[in-house]
């Protein structure tokens, strides 16, 4: 649309009151700024049509410039999150925590940054082993950023349809180029899965290669996370697209006791956080945590004042059953 049909079009929504036009036009006028090469311009445009400062942790008020993308079968393709979660409530390695708390310095500063004609960074790789804190320092991402966190909803993306999966995701792409949210394609292995040839393994696929194509063109606002905690997914062609690979760990020692201790910040330990940590050695944070609820419920339901190591034995215990039988259902 020429330009000013479009200011024509959001003056007048706003006359009516419109919100919805109002903010697709203001949307098309900040992507054609961008397409402009007014990268500064169309980031304080940007920054006006959204949250204002605020503190991380607390709720963010989120409104999408344009209608959500949504497959053929009008499926939506992304699902927005209202994160809650603080970097700060996350255990991490010291290096991951630095490299994190710079992304977000040169989110914050994008602008300073665009004034020099440099780019903050707008694609990350999470690997990691399952349950080590990949898609919840996501989420933690966006809290501080003070941004929604857009959960790519992969089966609705992966179509059998020849050419819909791509098709889906340039739709989640293109909506990105206006939305400033934290765009995560938790589990984006499963792209490499397509339903038509699930027989296929090791290499690329085609979908995967679309996939990469996109994000080496992308430069919106987003910043797109890609979770894994598939090995395979660190072949250079894939790591490589990427701005920065991040890499989590299972826990040390010492992590898993901070763990425990924050666990029980609310609820009196009758143990040593130590001993605790101890016997949950090199498990994963999400099957700490696990466990330690697992082990407060049991207190708390026979109105025991603090939890023992017998309730956290008994949790344990609970926690390998259920390993052992989901080992043994995949034979
Ligand atoms: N590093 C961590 N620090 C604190 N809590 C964590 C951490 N990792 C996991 N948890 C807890 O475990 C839950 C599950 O972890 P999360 O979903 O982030 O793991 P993941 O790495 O994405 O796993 P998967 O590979 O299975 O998707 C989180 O919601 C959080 O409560
Ligand atoms: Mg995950």
């Amino acid at each position: 649309m020429a330009r000013g049909e479009l200011i024509k079009q959001m003056l007048s929504s706003h006359q009516r009151g419109d919100e919805e036009a109002f903010r697709e036009a203001a949307s098309e006028v900040i992507a054609d700024e961008r397409r402009r090469h007014h990268g500064l311009l169309a980031q304080e445009l940007q920054e006006i049509m959204h949250t204002p400062e605020r503190a991380a942790g607390t709720p963010v008020a989120f409104s999408s410039l344009k209608p959500l993308p949504k497959a053929k079968d009008e499926a939506n393709l992304v699902e927005l999150v209202n994160p809650r979660r603080t970097l700060q409530g996350q255990i991490l390695r010291p290096d991951v925590r630095d490299r994190l708390n710079e992304v977000l310095e040169e989110r914050r500063r994008a602008s300073v940054l665009h004034a020099h004609g440099l780019s903050p960074v707008r694609t990350l790789l999470f690997v990691g082993p399952p349950g080590t804190g990949k898609s919840s320092t996501a989420e933690s991402l966006a809290s501080e950023l003070g941004v929604p966190l857009a959960r790519v909803n992969l089966p609705a993306v992966v179509s059998s349809l020849l050419g819909e999966t791509s098709r889906n995701l340039a739709a989640i792409f293109d909506s990105s180029r206006s939305e400033p949210w934290v765009l995560l394609f938790d589990e984006f292995d499963a792209l490499g899965r397509e339903r038509s040839d699930a027989t296929e393994h090791g290499e690329l696929k085609r979908v995967v290669t679309t996939f990469l194509q996109l994000l080496d063109h992308y430069a919106g606002p987003a910043v797109v996370i890609a979770a894994t905690n598939h090995p395979a997914m660190l072949d250079d062609a894939v790591w490589r697209r990427f701005d920065d690979v991040i890499g989590f760990k299972l826990p040390t020692m010492r992590e898993t006791e901070k763990l425990v201790r924050r666990l029980f910040r609310r609820v009196q330990l009758g143990a040593p956080p130590r001993e605790v940590a101890q016997r949950l050695r090199r498990w994963p944070q999400a099957d700490v945590e696990l466990v330690c609820r697992a082990a407060m419920k049991r207190s708390v339901l026979r109105d025991g004042d603090s939890v023992s190591l017998a309730d956290l034995d008994a949790a344990i215990k609970r926690l390998e059953e259920r390993r052992a039988t989901i080992r043994n259902s995949r034979g």
